[in-house]
């Protein structure tokens, strides 16, 4: 059997903003993840199990546009293995679908990993960072290739679209609360709204990118000397600047303003917004507090995370 995982992950700054070439820095969450496990079938094709989305079936038996077998497909195209081995694919994921944790790119990198491996196709990080982006483009229409970069390595990411793929050093850990909203909303629907703005009023929207990426450009620099504190304040000026931009919803502001209530040192949605996950700062002595407050203000779960 192979086997093989990825992380979710969250974004710390600079989401939308960096579909237009700003910075932005993601890390992954190891709490939740997805896992595939390889064996060879007794019968005849391409097995797939997910027990999670109630799939089972073999692959032909799929539209060629659904996620999971365009990834089967394209690695069999980049790979040449042909006859493709009899296999039984198990995939199994633990974050949430369309909420801003990068389930998508975590389950193309887990997958993309352990069929590579399974048929001793040898792909690097960076090969399977740039499939993954490949499948991403064909799924979120234009992503800025943030999330299967931080899923596929694993690490801290301080991202420039189609430039810079950098880790970055944390001088001094620190606590991150996540509150789920549990509504899924689509990333693809939120960039095409901001996409529309943008075109409506480029100088405007391109100043607003520029503040974003002058707070991302700060948190690196905060992270890395470990004025952690600061951060908090960073979060509130990119919340405010995502609300501006339409992609945060009442339900998202709710658990931000639940947060700082219960003592966040800041706080602001992640990711693609309208719902999905927003995430706090806190202490590590007020992780429990905050966490009880966003349930109490309506999240549907949350995670404490360490940043290290
Ligand atoms: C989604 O996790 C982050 C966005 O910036 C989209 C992207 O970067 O592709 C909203």
């Amino acid at each position: 059997m192979t086997t093989a995982s990825a992380p979710g992950k969250i974004i710390l700054f600079g989401e939308h903003a960096v579909v237009y070439g700003r910075p932005a820095l993601a890390v992954p969450v190891t709490q939740v993840h997805a896992d595939v496990d390889i064996s060879d079938a007794d019968s005849a094709g391409i097995w797939i199990q997910a027990p999670d989305i109630h799939l089972h079936a073999e692959l032909n038996t799929l539209p060629s546009d659904h996620p999971i077998a365009a990834v089967l497909h394209n690695l069999f195209f980049l790979s040449r293995v042909s006859p493709f081995p009899n296999v039984a694919i198990k995939i199994t994921s633990t974050i949430p679908v369309a909420s801003g944790l990068g389930s998508g790119a975590a389950v193309t990198v887990a997958l993309t990993r352990a069929l590579s491996a399974h048929i001793k196709y040898t792909m690097t990080d960076d090969q399977i960072n740039a499939f993954a982006y490949e499948i991403e483009k064909l799924h979120h229409g234009t992503p800025s290739g943030i999330d299967n970069t931080v899923v596929t390595y694993a690490k801290p990411v301080y991202f420039i679209k189609g430039q810079v793929i950098e880790t970055f050093k944390v001088r001094q850990p620190f606590t991150i609360v996540i509150g789920d909203t549990g509504i899924s909303a689509p990333t693809k629907e939120s960039v095409a709204d901001v996409r529309k703005l943008w075109e409506a009023d480029k100088v405007k929207w391109e100043n607003v990118f520029n503040e974003i990426a002058d707070i991302s450009f700060s948190a690196r620099r905060v992270i890395e000397e470990g004025w952690v504190k600061m951060l908090g304040a960073l979060m509130d000026e990119n919340h405010a600047l995502l609300q501006d931009m339409t992609v945060s919803s009442s339900e998202l502001d709710k658990l931000v303003s639940a947060a700082r209530n219960a003592g966040a040192l800041g706080a602001k949605m992640s990711g693609g917004g309208r719902g999905g996950n927003m995430i706090a700062l806190v202490e590590p002595d007020k992780a429990e507090v905050v966490a009880r407050s966003l349930m109490e203000a309506g999240a549907k779960s949350t995670i404490i995370t360490q940043v290290s």
